[in-house]
């Protein structure tokens, strides 16, 4: 009879994985009884803002994104630095994180509305919903129900993936939350809204050894980023259509012009190239699994055990 037998080691990584990423008990209808107007205020807010300044759908975005990764969806990334504590949104990336009083408007008008119910991290999960429907991609139903975490710390976003990562990298950092392959190449395609800095792609431009940008493509990104740049705001916009969100991001990287060496090396890799090819030719199809990942994602570190601050940029 054939014996079955679990490692030590593996059952210890099943039982940390269980930690990382616990299912919380995320639901739709989670202010239904409680702020059924929640969602409207969120985003008749977004809207207006998005009005008066066009970057806000690509930074709320990213927002969602930085929030989730570090110690998960709990709004840690809308604290403020304290004398005694520096705080996450003044770690490395800083640069590029930005329009955080458009989740502060929106929580001071929840706050008039229905007083200590909403939490900064469910807002921040909207708000990303918001900004792709409006920039003319997919629509879902966010789940709700996340409590604000009490703890912020610069140097964790450290466990941020980076522009220069290699898909390897990239698949064990999207593991380690719980997301798979589909969801990295899925997610990725938030790179259909928004800008770099020169900073975040200029290395490979004067790599003469990379040969998987194309080179007119190139040429063009080093007239943006020269060496001796001295314009801290330079840089590109991260697709021809960034303030559309459609699926050329995935079209142009399977031409070599993909901005970041990690979303270009997706194409160089076996696990990931026919997801992207897939997404590429098919619209329709990358939007509903777009949507599928980021309610994924927006299960990553839930809290239950946090508050619902009162304002997002301090613990109560
Ligand atoms: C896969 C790993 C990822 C890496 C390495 C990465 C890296 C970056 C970098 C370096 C920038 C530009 C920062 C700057 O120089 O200004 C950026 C921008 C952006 N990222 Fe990502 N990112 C990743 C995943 C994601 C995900 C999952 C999303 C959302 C679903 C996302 C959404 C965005 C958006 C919208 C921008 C533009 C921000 C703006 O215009 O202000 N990224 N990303
Ligand atoms: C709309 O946005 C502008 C610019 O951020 C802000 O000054 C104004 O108060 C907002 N109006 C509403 C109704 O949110
Ligand atoms: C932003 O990040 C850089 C490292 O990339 C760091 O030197 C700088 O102190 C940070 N900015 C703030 C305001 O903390
Ligand atoms: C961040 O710093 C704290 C001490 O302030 C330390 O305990 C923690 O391990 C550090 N985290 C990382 C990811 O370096
Ligand atoms: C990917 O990057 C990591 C970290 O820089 C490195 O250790 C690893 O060897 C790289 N893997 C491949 C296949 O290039
Ligand atoms: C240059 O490109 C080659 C080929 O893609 C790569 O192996 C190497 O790590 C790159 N070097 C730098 C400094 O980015």
């Amino acid at each position: 009879m054939a014996k079955i037998s679990i490692s030590p080691i593996i059952t210890l990584v099943l039982i940390l994985n269980v930690v990382s990423y616990s299912e919380a008990a995320l639901g739709a209808h989670y202010y239904d009884q409680t702020c059924p107007q929640a969602e409207s205020i969120i985003y008749q807010t977004i809207c207006n803002a998005s009005i008066y300044d066009p970057k806000v759908p690509a930074r709320l975005l990213r927002m969602f994104f930085h929030d989730c990764f570090i110690r998960g969806c709990d709004a840690s990334l809308l604290l403020d630095s304290t004398p005694e504590n520096k705080a996450e949104k003044d770690g490395p990336p800083n640069i590029s994180v930005r329009s955080f009083y458009v989740i502060e408007n929106a929580k001071a008008k929840l706050e008039k509305a229905c007083p200590r119910t909403v939490s900064c991290a469910d807002i921040i999960a909207i708000a990303a919903r918001d900004v792709v429907a409006l920039s003319q991609g997919p629509w879902w139903h966010v789940l709700k129900g996340r409590t604000d975490g009490r703890v912020s710390k610069a140097n964790e976003t450290i466990d941020l993936p980076s522009p220069f990562s290699n898909t390897t990298t990239l698949i064990q950092s999207f593991a380690k939350r719980g997301l798979t392959v589909k969801d990295l190449v899925a997610l990725s395609g938030g790179h259909t809204l928004g800008f770099s800095h020169c900073s975040s792609f200029s290395a490979r431009l004067h790599n003469i050894s990379d040969p998987s940008i194309n080179s007119k493509f190139a040429i063009n990104l080093k007239k943006k980023c020269p060496i001796h740049n001295k314009d801290r705001n330079a840089g590109e916009f991260l697709d021809s259509t960034s303030a559309r969100f459609d699926n050329d991001y995935y079209k142009r990287i399977t031409m070599g012009k993909g901005v970041f060496g990690s979303d270009q090396a997706m194409y160089g890799d076996t696990r990931t190239k026919p997801i992207v090819d897939s997404f590429a030719k098919d619209e329709k199809l990358f939007f509903s699994e777009f949507a599928a990942s980021m309610v994924k994602l927006g299960n990553v570190g839930v809290k239950e055990d946090g508050e619902i601050r009162v304002k997002c940029s301090i613990v109560n």
